[in-house]
């Protein structure tokens, strides 16, 4: 008879990301708990799409984790909940140091009492902060410039040290910008407010906002605008299924980088955008905003080499092609 496959606790499962995991993982023939507060994450997409375990929850709730953990039987966690928006970290850190730092390292404590030892963590490459060469390795030095970032920063912090004391094993996976959709239409981006590029642009080809805002033209790139690496979310998806076997199979706790590896500007974003709707995108030039570097790519080298991460999408036509037919069944009627 075939062994039952372990159980994952997801938090964030419901958002943008974690979602997607969810749908990878049960085609993996994972059994997934997903726990969600549903401050951002969206539940018809849980009860029609996901169909897993829900837990409505917060990370921050120790009892709550506790009847959870002797609830299930969880072999790992992956650990998606978290507040995103870089701006509002900036006016309301104790907010982004609570839900990100303390939620998490509730859940930290929670996962040791329980005897749970892998974690599978969503960090960011805003941990890097100004960057001194490029692409972006692990060895680059980590120097956040906003709350956002020192609150992932942290958090790679405590996963190295209760390693050191508690032997928790971690996965720490830095992203780029995450974009695109499930190419089948079942899931894709919803953040409210939005505040990435791609779901703006597509929201402008669908008049749901007038226009798109261009911050900055004169930086040292090839055509002027910000250049940034853009993954594939259902790439990205697969990552964390590697990572977790890798996980499971005794694998050392690291950091990986997940990206692109190609960047593009926001024009050529804005040009691809046209090509694939055919509707008229309306630009403004505004100046540039403080805190936002020309370019950030970063090399995933080493989750290529040692998971044997491949992504699958690497064409900017791809991740904009199924974003927009997300978009259009999701905000279509909008319009
Ligand atoms: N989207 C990106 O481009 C990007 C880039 C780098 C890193 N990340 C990280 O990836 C993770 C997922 O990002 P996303 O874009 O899917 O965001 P999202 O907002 O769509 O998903 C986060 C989910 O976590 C839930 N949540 C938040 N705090 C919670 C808490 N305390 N307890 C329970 N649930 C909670 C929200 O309701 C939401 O469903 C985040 O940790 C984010 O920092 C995202």
């Amino acid at each position: 008879m075939s062994q039952p496959q372990p159980t994952i606790l997801v938090t964030g499962g419901a958002g943008y990301i974690g979602s997607h995991t969810v749908l990878a993982l049960k085609d993996a023939g994972y059994n997934v708990v997903v726990l969600d507060n549903l401050i951002y994450g969206h539940r018809d997409l849980l009860e029609k799409v996901l169909q897993v375990e829900f837990v409505m929850g917060d990370t921050t709730d120790r009892t709550l984790l506790d009847r959870l953990f002797q609830t299930y039987d969880i072999a790992a966690v992956m650990h998606f909940a978290a507040y995103i928006f870089v701006g509002e970290s900036v006016t309301d850190p104790a907010k982004y140091y609570r839900n990100n730092v303390t939620g998490t390292l509730t859940l930290l404590e929670a996962m040791h009492d329980a005897s749970v030892d892998k974690f599978v963590f969503s960090s960011t490459c805003a941990t890097y902060g100004i960057p001194q060469f490029m692409p972006l390795t692990e060895d680059h030095p980590q120097n956040p410039i906003n709350p956002y970032g020192y609150s992932k920063l942290f958090v790679e912090q405590m996963l190295s040290d209760f390693d050191t004391a508690y032997d928790l094993k971690s996965v720490r996976f830095r992203y780029f910008n995450a974009a695109g959709a499930d190419p089948q239409g079942r899931l894709g981006e919803d953040h409210n407010p939005e505040t990435h590029l791609i779901p703006l642009v597509l929201q402008a080809a669908l008049g749901i906002r007038k226009s798109i805002s261009i911050f900055g033209t004169d930086y040292d790139t090839p055509d002027g605008t910000c250049v940034r690496d853009y993954i594939h979310v259902c790439d990205l998806a697969q990552a964390h299924v590697l990572g977790l076997k890798y996980l499971l199979k005794g694998g050392k706790s690291q950091a990986f980088n997940l990206g692109n590896g190609n960047g593009f500007s926001v024009k050529e974003v804005i040009e691809v955008a046209r090509a694939v709707t055919e509707c008229e995108i309306r630009v403004e030039l505004s100046e540039r905003r403080a805190g936002d570097t020309p370019v950030l790519v970063g090399s995933s080298e080493k989750a290529r080499r040692v998971l044997g991460w491949q992504p699958q999408y690497a064409d900017l036509r791809d991740i904009v092609a199924h974003a927009w037919q997300w978009h259009q069944t999701r905000h279509g009627s909008r319009s």
